[in-house]
């Protein structure tokens, strides 16, 4: 119970802005993208592989305290690592959303939203 409430502390901090809603209201994430680019690298449920996990205390302790802006960044500009570059805005944005999602963090980008409304999500 007590690392169940532990992991549900670790949140994001959220500005008010009319692009965001919190976990409840979103839809569930678009896994595609990430299962054609990503999972052969980083797992089918991102528990890692070749790549290093993208949930969990090892991810957060590197994510924690920047934006879901920078961490969509360096994926567009550095993943896939076999292909990097190759991600359009939306693919991007999908991909953070559903990190996000793994993270169980507590808000998410709306649909539609692009990827400069992540900056208003903080990794925390
Ligand atoms: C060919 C293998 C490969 C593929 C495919 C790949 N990655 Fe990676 N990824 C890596 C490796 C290796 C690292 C570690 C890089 C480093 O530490 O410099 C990494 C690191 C990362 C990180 C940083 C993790 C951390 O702990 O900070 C993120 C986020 C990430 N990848 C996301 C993605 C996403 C999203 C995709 C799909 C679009 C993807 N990767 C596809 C191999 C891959």
């Amino acid at each position: 119970m007590l690392n169940r409430m532990a992991f549900l502390a670790v949140g994001v901090v959220v500005a008010a802005a009319p692009s965001l809603v919190t976990g409840q209201e979103a839809s569930a994430p678009n896994r595609a993208v990430y299962d054609s680019a990503c999972s052969s690298c980083h797992g089918p449920t991102m528990g890692g592989g070749h790549g290093p996990p993208l949930h969990g205390e090892t991810f957060m302790e590197k994510w924690r305290g920047k934006t879901a802006a920078e961490l969509a960044s360096y994926i567009q500009m550095t993943m896939p690592a076999d292909s990097p570059g190759s991600l359009t805005d939306e693919d991007t944005v999908g991909i953070v959303d559903l990190i996000i999602h793994e993270n169980r963090l507590a808000a998410r980008p709306k649909a539609g939203a692009s990827l400069k409304d992540l900056e208003q999500i903080k990794i925390d």
